[in-house]
């Protein structure tokens, strides 16, 4: 015979249920890390050790990635902080650190006799907009942190002066843009070794960067945006033909922005990068399109097909996007359902759609390297970041005495805002370059929270980085372990050119064969490309795990912090 409960038993219930409640709403009780270098997981292991949240940690490891990662971002660039924290509700924000465009730059100034000159927005300082990773940095400390701003940047000061070894990933980037760091006489001391890529295992020491981390330690925004720092990079661009002023550096702002969010099956919320970032828009239609798609039961190829089509779609959609502090951007008609439908409903089950038989979309250009890190507290504070100098070493171009490469994310806007022949005007309007103005991005990190599941998303890899989220996001909501999510081969399609672009391994002859008989051309890329870092907190199921991205140097980890 059962044994009725007992009264203890029932509270005891009763207890165990209200903290399973209570366990859904907190955090996981361990820390985790995903980043893409050795030195930035341990500069993250550091600080939250020292008792510093997720926020702390990702000041460590921006500013340890600044000075091991000197081709990816840094103190010359900017970038996107998804940021989430713990409550009832549960709070995102979204630090807005896109750079901006100095106060002198001009719709035209990157033509000349109606033609775009390329090189001056890619090299040297005309192709630098005004950097905002430092002013996001000490937002971050000011407003989410624990630890005073000078703990965290303690690692990346300790990095700079001491040296780090040069790896792999490294050579690859100086070596692609060996010419312009050679052309420029401070990036050829500091970053080459006699103007040649410096050895595996060579040390790159960066005292002068440690002293720009160090007044930015002790004086916060001030100390990068006013006083010697700026005086230095002011005077060096200036120097170089450049537009920057003091003023442009004293006016440079972050902006806090509500992140993008939208509504998926199953309780799922995507939650993810809004303008100036084209990136969550796209998510968010090319989720919401495969929801309307049998994706999960199809076979590899069909799979790719409806994959393909949704972000030809998406991708189509970008050219209308721009800063929203100068342009109005049609989010709400863009995450139209009913539009969304029809855009779904266009898709032939079996046949490829020529983007020129779709209405067309402005130009638009990216770069080609820059990084992304997760983090998670055992609070359940999350950071999911993206950082850029845009191409690797942005501009090639380092101020004398600063040790801050500077970007060239000024090659993120339209350059010619009347846009080509083949491509519409509405986009490039919108993006054009003006004073002040934040340039368009492709930088998405992402997250997909549910009241069972957390999980956080992101990687470099310019215009492909939604379709590489979007790759990984099916793998989580396929059910697939973590470790694949991050690795799963690549494929992109972005509306124009009308290509599909993989890596060499993605698809097999015979589905290759297949994909061209559905109307694809294919361009395999002869490269892996993208640097994911993933995290995923089953809050059901109480297990925290993050994974990084094979094809990178990235660790992650984790960690029991209290
Ligand atoms: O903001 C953007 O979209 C680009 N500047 C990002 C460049 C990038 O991800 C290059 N990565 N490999």
């Amino acid at each position: 015979m059962a044994a009725r409960p007992s009264l203890r038993t029932l509270l005891l219930g009763a207890a165990l249920a209200l903290s399973a409640a209570s366990a859904l709403a907190e955090g996981p009780g361990r820390a985790a890390i995903a980043t893409p270098h050795p030195e930035a997981t341990a500069a993250a292991r550091e600080i939250l050790q020292q008792g510093g949240n997720a926020f702390d940690a990702a000041i460590a490891v921006s500013a340890a990635l600044a000075v091991v990662e000197p081709y990816g971002s840094g103190l010359g660039g900017g970038g996107f902080f998804l940021l989430r924290q713990p409550g009832d509700p549960v709070a995102y924000q979204f630090i807005d650190a896109r750079e901006r465009a100095p106060g002198k730059a001009t719709w035209d100034m990157y033509l000349k006799d109606g033609k775009v000159q390329p090189g001056i927005s890619i090299n040297g300082p005309l192709a630098a907009a005004i950097p905002g990773l430092p002013a996001a940095l000490a937002d971050l400390a000011a407003h989410y942190g624990k630890l005073p701003l000078r703990s965290s940047l303690a690692p990346a000061i300790r990095l700079a002066n001491q040296g780090f070894a040069v790896d792999r990933v490294y050579r690859d980037r100086a070596q692609m843009r060996l010419s312009a760091l050679r052309d420029d006489a401070e990036s050829a001391r500091l970053f080459l070794k006699d103007g040649e890529v410096p050895a595996l295992g060579a040390q790159i020491r960066q005292p002068e960067l440690a002293v720009t981390l160090q007044r930015l330690a002790d004086s916060g925004r001030d100390g990068f945006y006013k006083g010697p720092t700026a005086q230095a990079l002011v005077d060096g661009v200036q120097a170089a033909g450049g537009l920057w002023t003091l003023d442009d550096l004293a006016d440079y702002h972050t902006a806090h922005r509500q992140p993008l969010r939208y509504a998926l099956a199953d309780q799922r919320e995507l939650i993810s990068a809004p303008p100036p970032s084209a990136g969550g828009v796209a998510l968010a239609q090319s989720l919401a399109m495969l929801q309307r798609l049998p994706w999960q039961s199809a076979e590899p190829v069909q799979r790719s097909h409806y994959v393909l089509e949704v972000l030809r779609r998406a991708y189509r959609d970008r050219g209308l996007l721009g800063d929203p502090d100068h342009v109005s951007n049609p989010i709400p008609q863009l995450l139209d359902r009913n539009y969304l439908v029809g855009l779904a409903n266009s898709i032939d089950v079996h046949q490829a759609t020529p983007s020129s038989s779709l209405p067309p979309s402005p130009a638009w250009r990216e770069g080609d390297h820059t990084t992304h890190f997760a983090l998670i507290d055992a609070d359940g504070n999350a950071v999911a970041a993206t950082l850029s100098v845009n191409l690797p070493f942005g501009a090639a171009f380092t101020t004398p005495g600063t040790g801050v490469v500077l970007n060239n994310e000024m090659d993120d806007f339209a350059a010619d805002p009347h846009g080509s022949n083949s491509y519409g005007l509405a986009g490039s309007q919108a993006n054009a370059v003006a004073a002040g103005k934040r340039p368009l991005s492709s930088m998405t990190p992402s997250f997909i929270e549910s009241p069972q599941q957390f999980t956080a998303f992101g990687t470099p890899g310019g215009s492909r980085i939604p379709s590489m989220v979007l790759l990984s996001m099916m793998e989580y909501l396929n059910g697939q372990p973590v470790a694949t999510w991050p690795a799963v081969p690549r494929y992109h399609h972005q509306y124009l050119p009308d290509v599909v672009e993989h890596e060499p391994g993605t698809f097999t002859d015979a589905q290759k064969r297949d994909l061209q008989a559905r109307g694809y051309t294919l361009k395999d890329l002869g490269r892996s490309y993208g640097n994911q870092q993933v995290l995923f907190w089953n809050k059901a199921a109480r297990t925290l795990e993050a994974a990084s991205d094979p094809r990178g140097l990235g660790v992650s980890e984790v960690l029991e912090t209290r």
